[in-house]
């Protein structure tokens, strides 16, 4: 059996290595129109970082698992195609802002009909909005030239997590394969689920409708962004009441019912999928006339904006109501730890928040290249969706310098903002960096990692999210 994997990004390299990994005798071969991400692929230093990526690349590639630009080839060769391309938010058009952009899987699927001189199985890994197969099956069938060459589509949503990417493959709480309710749709999803069988439990291997596996996973996204959303909204209440936000969450937490996992309020949520995949719940909710459901879901992304401008003006607010001028330490650009992804993270939203209120950022993140940032703080919203996305011309840039020392980002700052929650942070000595910084020096923990009454004793005026407020903090002081 042969496996082509139309994208080379972060769910197709991982995925697939994988699959390399556990089915020796398949070969698996990793397509992108991207030459530099191919080339980095056959390197030695990969093009995303994620813990284990690279051991499992090291152990497969050239063995049965290759990374190619040759898409015609290995495409017209393989048995199993998945499609794991980007699927933008549109910018421009009907649905602007909200409707996913299905080009580049249109473009995948007319590839696909091109070079298919042999039927083939072809699998939605993109996220994609419900009904997609339907839209993909009539592009596969109209631009086949061989009336033999049968395709099969089948939804096999994604559900890894960045930074824990190769865990979650490799024992993963549940696969999901939807396919066609008619004979041939039942035999595909018994092929794939075969590859899956190598290494997991038959009975996490779930099969559904095509339109169920496509909805799981937008729905999925939605529910994890919602229980951010919603202990972020409690942050807000517990600051200006005095509770603590991590004791209402461990009291909530331990009932069953609810549990105690991503429970943890946060500057906001960031990532490739959540605000994208709820945008476009929303889209597809209001296209068939559910206004309501899609203004319910909608919240979800509103609060994640409130929280992320509630944290610049919170400090703003403490340093005097003016940052002009100031030099601010930003610790973390990455949406989350353990990768250096920084799509819709939301260091972004912050850091222009705070240089547009005169601010000059110094950034330190342990795996984020200086270039990234530049480009993330510079280019239009959802821009960084697409495969040609570069830096743009912005006077954003002027008030940004990148550090590769967390030392020499704080020498001279009137302020440290924590955005991401690197483990290295909470290892600082930060009596030292307090000697480096301007008085009185502030520290911002938009990830409630560091430990607080220290840093009070070292001298810090300390924000921690959603708890009890230094004096200092507290309007009117
Ligand atoms: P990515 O941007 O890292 O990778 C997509 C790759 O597809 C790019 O390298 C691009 O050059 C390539 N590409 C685009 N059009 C192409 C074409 N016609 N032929 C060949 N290559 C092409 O994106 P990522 O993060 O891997 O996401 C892919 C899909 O998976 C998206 O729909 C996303 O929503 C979904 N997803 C992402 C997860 C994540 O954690 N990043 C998790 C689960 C799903």
């Amino acid at each position: 059996m042969k496996i082509a994997c139309i994208g080379a990004g972060y769910v197709g390299g991982p995925t697939m290595a994988m699959v390399a990994l556990k089915c020796p005798e398949i070969e698996v071969v990793v397509v992108d129109i991207n030459e530099e991400r191919i080339k980095a692929w056959n390197s030695e230093k990969l093009p995303i970082y994620e813990p284990g990526l690279f051991e499992v690349v090291k152990e497969c590639r050239g063995r049965n698992l290759f990374f190619s630009t040759d898409t015609k080839k290995h495409v017209g060769e393989a048995d199993i195609v998945f499609v794991s391309v980007n699927t933008p938010t549109k910018t421009h058009g009907i649905g602007a802002g909200r409707a996913a952009d299905l080009t580049y899987w249109e473009g995948a699927a007319r590839l696909i009909a091109s070079v298919s001189s042999s039927s083939k199985i072809v699998v939605e890994k993109s996220t994609v909005p419900v009904k997609t197969a339907e839209a993909i099956g009539k592009v596969l069938k109209r631009n086949c030239l061989n009336p033999d060459v049968n395709f099969e589509i089948l939804s096999n949503p994604e559900f890894l997590a960045e930074g824990t990417a190769m865990e979650d493959l490799k024992h993963p709480d549940r696969v999901l394969i939807g396919g066609a309710d008619t004979p041939s749709g039942q035999k595909a999803i018994q092929t794939l689920a075969e590859v899956y069988a190598h290494w997991i439990p038959r009975e996490r291997i779930l099969t559904a409708n095509l339109w169920s596996a496509e909805l799981a996973k937008l729905t999925a996204n939605a529910f994890l962004a919602q229980r951010i959303s919603s202990i972020n909204a409690i942050s807000a209440l517990c600051e200006a009441t005095g509770a603590d936000v991590s004791q209402v969450a461990h009291a909530i937490g331990t009932d069953s019912r609810i549990g105690g996992k991503f429970l943890n309020a946060s500057v906001g949520f960031g990532g490739s999928c959540f605000q994208k995949d709820i945008l476009n719940l929303c889209y597809v909710c209001e296209s068939v006339g559910l206004k309501e459901v899609a203004d319910y879901w909608g919240q979800v992304v509103s609060m994640n904006d409130y929280q992320k401008q509630r944290f610049v003006e919170r400090v703003i607010g403490a340093m005097f109501n003016t940052v002009s001028g100031k030099k601010i330490a930003v610790y973390g650009f990455a949406f989350k730890k353990d990768t250096g992804d920084t799509r819709e993270t939301p260091a972004i939203d912050v850091c222009k928040g705070l240089i547009r209120d005169g601010a000059k950022c110094c950034i330190y993140d342990p795996e984020v290249k200086a270039e990234q940032i530049f480009r993330d703080l510079s280019a239009p919203k959802f821009e960084w969706d697409r495969p040609n996305y570069s830096r743009s011309q912005s006077h954003m840039l002027e008030n940004v310098q990148v550090q590769s020392d967390p030392v020499a980002a704080a020498d001279g700052a009137h302020a440290i903002c924590v955005l991401t929650e690197w483990d290295e942070f909470k290892k600082y000595d930060f009596a030292a960096l307090y000697e480096k910084m301007v008085k009185p020096a502030f520290i911002f923990d938009g990830r409630n990692i560091l430990d607080h009454a220290k840093l009070r004793e070292i001298g810090f005026i300390t924000y921690a999210l959603g708890k009890p407020l230094d004096p200092f903090l507290v309007k009117g002081y």
